[in-house]
């Protein structure tokens, strides 16, 4: 069976305790739908006067939206019932809340963001979001995670997310496919309003429900070799089925980033070349060895011919 939200995010089982912050959640149903999971069933035990199994006291979830409480209202018909099974839990999401600029305190264990999207289906400002994103980043506790959320295709692929991760000292220690159906009551939504994959607003957030979840932990200078855990896949991977996701001509480059990108990629290009040079060289060697094994043969038959 595929691994569950609430698993991939290792919040099943139940932590007993962690200090757990969502960012950019659109109307809700993010947060609240894994809540309910969490306490559902045999998770946690007891009810509260709401009639919803409570969190243990020492896990804290801290929920947030980017938009202020009334957009939120207005641009998501879900996010009421969302917001009043949050207050069954005694969360009160905070509005406003920019991922770019998070204080420094707390330090959260858990940083959740699940399809970060700016609402501009532009590759370079989303590039720009992730990339500026980590480099603000200072309210992750030193053993803490970053969750992060991306559909499996282009252009989402094409944001650069694991070498911004890198770039600012991050690194890769989960990659696991999930697909965002089997949260019951998720519904993941546009920046714009409106459901993801359906393009609302003329702008397409998400192509699908498949997607891959990212777990990044923060490695500064000491960057370590690990294993990335990478789980599921065998999806089929569409490529370039929106109009405008492509790089803009005259688009802002990230300082220092684009150049270390356009590094990697011309080196790769150059092992790329050197290793197209060498099987030209082989098959060369290997052309070579045939005719002389070829004259040899026939050297020998002429000789057996004479005799
Ligand atoms: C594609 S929507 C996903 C919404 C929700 N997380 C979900 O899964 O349905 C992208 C979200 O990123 C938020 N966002 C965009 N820029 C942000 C920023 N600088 N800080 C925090 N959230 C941001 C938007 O407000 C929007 O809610």
């Amino acid at each position: 069976m595929p691994p569950s939200i609430a698993s991939i995010l290792g919040l099943h089982p139940l932590p007993s305790s962690s200090n757990v912050l969502f960012l950019g959640e659109g109307d809700f149903t993010f947060s609240a739908s894994l809540l309910k999971s969490l306490t559902s069933g045999t998770i946690a035990g007891g009810t509260s006067a709401g009639g919803v199994s409570p969190l243990p006291p020492t896990l804290t979830f801290t929920v947030t939206s980017y938009d202020t409480l009334s957009t939120v209202l207005k641009k998501y018909p879900l996010s009421s019932s969302s917001l009043s099974t949050l207050s069954e839990y005694n969360i009160k999401p905070l509005h406003s809340i920019d991922a770019l600029n998070l204080p420094p305190t707390p330090p959260y264990d858990k940083i959740i963001w699940m399809f970060p999207h700016t609402g501009h289906q532009r590759v370079h400002l989303n590039r720009h979001l992730l990339f500026n994103f980590f480099k603000n980043l200072t309210s992750l506790s030193p053993k803490g995670l970053v969750y992060i959320s991306l559909s499996d295709c282009r252009p989402y692929s094409d944001w650069r997310l694991e070498s911004s991760a890198t770039f600012h000292g991050y690194e890769t220690v989960k990659k696991v496919y999930w697909d965002s159906k089997s949260l019951e009551g998720y519904k993941h939504v546009t920046t714009l309003g409106g459901e993801a994959y359906r393009g609302v607003n003329g702008v397409r957030e998400g192509k699908g429900v498949g997607c891959w979840v990212y777990g990044f932990r923060f490695v500064g200078g000491e960057k370590e070799e690990e294993k990335v855990e990478t789980i599921g896949g065998g999806y089929e991977v569409r490529v370039g089925d929106s109009d405008d996701d492509d790089v803009v001509e005259g688009e802002e480059s990230i300082k220092g980033f684009d150049e270390e990108v356009e590094e990697v990629e011309k080196e790769g290009k150059k092992i790329g070349e050197k290793e197209k040079k060498r099987s030209r060289s082989a098959k060369r060697e290997e052309r070579k060895k045939k005719k002389r094994s070829r004259n040899e043969r026939r050297k020998i038959a002429r000789k057996k011919a004479k005799t």
